[in-house]
């Protein structure tokens, strides 16, 4: 299935490495293995380890020039002139900046997906850089997790997807044709299940579980070609990941097959010393080399200790030349052997039209549509009067989202800006109401609610600024930040009709900011296009299309909550609705839910609305009986019974419904977005094939087994149409 013309790493021996390895030495071996952050220490001293041969590749090596500077000197100042890899954390953007990752996976859109990887690669080419440490193909079921923002979210099948169409858009078919970098598949493994949604945190993932949900998506940008995966921070099952050999060896080289490079997290080699696995630094570099680990981010554990490991026997030259292989091949499929420096470009493509136009519609379709009560969106034509309330209105800034580290706050269209220009006919004021998310000060609220009740609406715009997720951002309230929702009470209390737009790294608790909006829309942090983007949404000029890709909790005590969850011997009865939080009922029955709260999220899975609506009909599952191995048809026609054009994702669930281990209730197995105009109806089909079906069974190999299946299709994880088939 793989196009040959893209540029992909093998097993074959590259001339050019082979040739090269016999003369480097030990010591430069080890110098390819490290990897020097930029701006940490002392430059001088950088530029002379250089010079030595001592350092293969650095991050965040900042403008052209100095990129060009420090590449002069390994390829002009060093004995064999090997040139250096540069990286940096290109996340969702360059300098056009595209919805966090978390949003981006609401649009449900690899190809769209696959086209902002692509710009941003080319914008990040350009400006130097060579190797971009994404995607993020964690899977977290957290959002007390900082780093859920960085995540496409709670489901496996929908990050593989995203994950391998970011590989493709960020390699390209040519991945040294100047426009493209090499990719990272991170952090593996397992970092997503980090306990208590606490960053850095340890992780038990019982095998079947890790190769069931946490390892395909990684397996999936493998069989993209990504170029090269990040281990991750967290500790395994009790070991390190960088120095975990189940997941590098074995699983990762071995079973896998990947011949790409493997680099850890930053300075993940000292910290092992904290972890308390290893008592030196010189353990800790016999523990990564042995793991398979290739190269070492920020620190420089295996460049100091290798050395003394090889002269006592401990460390084979084979295992570093091994790694050293790996990554003079990346460097030789960036084509740095042929072309090492890199020239500005005549024009730029930074900001330029076309990807401005990638973040606009990217943006739009990850916006999610939760709540539209009385179908008061799409705002009517002939507004007068509109009041927009809150920090988030008017912040070019915290719009772009937690890796934005060359996003410009200065190119960003705010819904302010947005909405300024777009309702001329229309007197929209702006109050900020509290100065930013986390402000607690609350002098403003009278002023303010007489702006908002003086209009026929209000647009408030809330959530988190972006620094309140990523990494280290955790937080163990998921409320609105500061005074926000008694603000929002305030301006409930007008009796002004409310569209609430929130921006946030993370699920947020909703419940209370669905009790004062009519509307809601979730936008997560949108990116420079978010305002554009927004408004075109709230003006109808274009339809809401975005579907949640993680499930939105009603409490914290909820979480996790997602939908994949597995049935217990007692499942919940019914979902107890209308359970007052916090003032548990007698005890009723003897299952598996909570005294004080609904057991269901907010928001399902896959769930979010439309200004049009759409029906599932005839749903056909060709055969319905069929050897175990065979392939399943399944089709249904969707259609769009509203007034207006719009774009539904069509899911496709599957539970095995008895099996040797518990299976989820549900499953993604497929999606696919259908644009139908009001009234057109289509049919969408999908295949299930052996690897959709299997699981990892009790001696830890795939295994499909024979017996029924369920499948559902429809809207959302919570999907009513239904049939089945079975395999015997
Ligand atoms: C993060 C990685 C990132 C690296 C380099 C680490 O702290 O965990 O995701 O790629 O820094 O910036």
């Amino acid at each position: 299935m793989h196009d040959a013309s893209i540029t992909r790493l093998g097993p074959e021996p590259i001339a050019l490495v082979e040739e090269l390895l016999p003369r480097m030495t030990l010591r430069e071996k080890l110098g390819q293995m490290t990897q020097h952050a930029y701006g940490v220490g002392d430059l001088e001293q950088a530029h002379r380890s250089v010079e030595q041969g001592d350092v293969g590749s650095f991050l965040n090596a900042g403008t052209l020039e100095i990129r060009n500077q420090l590449q002069r000197l390994a390829v002009e100042h060093t004995r064999l002139g090997i040139p250096l890899i540069f990286g940096r954390d290109v996340v969702h953007g360059f300098k056009t900046v595209f919805p966090i990752p978390l949003g981006q996976a609401a649009s449900f859109d690899p190809a769209l997906v696959e086209r902002a990887a692509a710009a941003a690669a080319h914008e990040a080419a350009e400006a130097g850089v060579d190797w971009t440490f994404a995607p993020m193909v964690d899977v977290t079921r957290d959002p007390r997790w900082g780093r859920v923002a960085e995540t496409c979210g709670e489901d496996p099948v929908l990050t593989a997807a995203l994950g391998a169409a970011m590989v493709r858009g960020f390699q390209g078919q040519h991945l040294a044709d100047g426009k493209h970098v090499a990719a990272c598949a991170k952090h593996f493994a397992g970092y997503g299940a980090s306990e208590s949604g606490k960053d850095y945190n340890t992780t038990w993932i019982p095998e079947p579980l890790l190769r069931d949900v946490h390892l395909p998506p990684f397996k999936a940008c493998v069989d993209a070609g990504v170029m090269s995966v990040m281990s991750a921070f967290n500790d395994l099952n009790g070991v390190p990941a960088s120095v975990n050999a189940f997941l590098l060896q074995r699983v990762l080289k071995q079973e896998w097959g990947f011949s790409g490079l493997v680099v850890s997290d930053w300075a993940a080699l000292m910290e092992l010393l904290e972890h308390g696995v290893t008592e030196h630094p010189k353990q800790s570099a016999l523990e990564a080399v042995r793991a398979g680990l290739d190269m070492e981010m920020a620190t420089t554990t295996l460049r100091d200790h290798v050395g003394a490991l090889v002269d006592e026997g401990l460390v084979s030259v084979a295992s570093i030349d091994a790694a050293v292989r790996r990554i003079l091949g990346v460097k030789y499929h960036l084509g740095l052997f042929d072309e090492p420096y890199r020239k500005p470009p005549t024009v730029s493509v930074a900001l330029s039209a076309p990807h401005r136009a990638v973040a606009r519609e990217l943006a739009r379709a990850s916006v999610v549509l939760l709540k539209n009560h009385d179908g008061l969106l799409p705002l009517r034509r002939g507004l007068r009067k509109l009041a927009v309330v809150g920090p988030l209105a008017a912040d070019g800034a915290n719009q772009l989202g937690c890796w934005a580290f060359d996003g410009e706050a200065e190119a960003s269209i705010t819904l302010m800006d947005a909405l300024a220009s777009r309702l001329p006919e229309a007197e929209v004021s702006y109050v900020p109401g509290v100065s930013d998310t986390r402000s607690l000060d609350t002098s403003a609220f009278e002023s303010t609610a007489r702006v908002v009740a003086s209009a026929e609406l209000g647009i408030v715009c809330v959530g988190e600024d972006a620094l309140l997720s990523g990494e280290a951002k955790c937080r163990a309230f998921l409320d609105l930040p500061g005074a926000q929702q008694a603000l929002l009470e305030r301006l409930g209390a007008t009796g002004t009709p409310l569209v609430v737009i929130v921006m946030a790294g993370r699920p947020l608790l909703l419940e209370p900011v669905c009790q004062h909006a009519q509307a809601l829309l979730y936008a997560w942090h949108p990116g420079t296009l978010g305002g554009e983007a927004i408004t075109d949404l709230l003006t109808g000029a274009a339809c809401p299309s975005g579907k949640l890709p993680i499930s939105m909790p009603r409490a914290v005590g909820q979480i996790p909550v997602y939908y994949a969850r597995r049935n217990t011997g007692r499942p919940p009865k019914a979902d107890r609705t209308g359970v007052p939080k916090g003032t548990p009922l007698d005890p009723v029955d003897f299952d598996s839910s909570y005294l004080d709260l609904e057991v269901s999220p907010l928001f399902p899975f896959g769930f979010g609305l439309s200004y049009t609506n759409f029906g599932y009909a005839e749903l056909r599952v060709t055969p319905p009986r069929a050897p175990i191995g065979s392939r399943i048809s399944i089709s249904v026609v969707v259609g769009n019974r509203g007034a207006r054009r719009g774009t539904e994702t069509v899911q496709l669930y599957v539970r095995d419904l008895v099996a040797s281990m518990t299976r989820p209730i549900r499953e993604l197995k497929g999606f696919r977005r259908v644009e139908l105009d009001a009234g057109e109806q289509q049919t969408v089909s999908f295949e299930l094939g052996p690897s959709d079906l299997a699981f990892t069974g009790r001696d830890l190999e795939p295994r499909v087994e024979p017996g029924r299946f369920q499948i559902w299709v429809g809207s959302d994880s919570n999907a009513a149409l239904s049939a089945s088939f079975e395999l015997v």
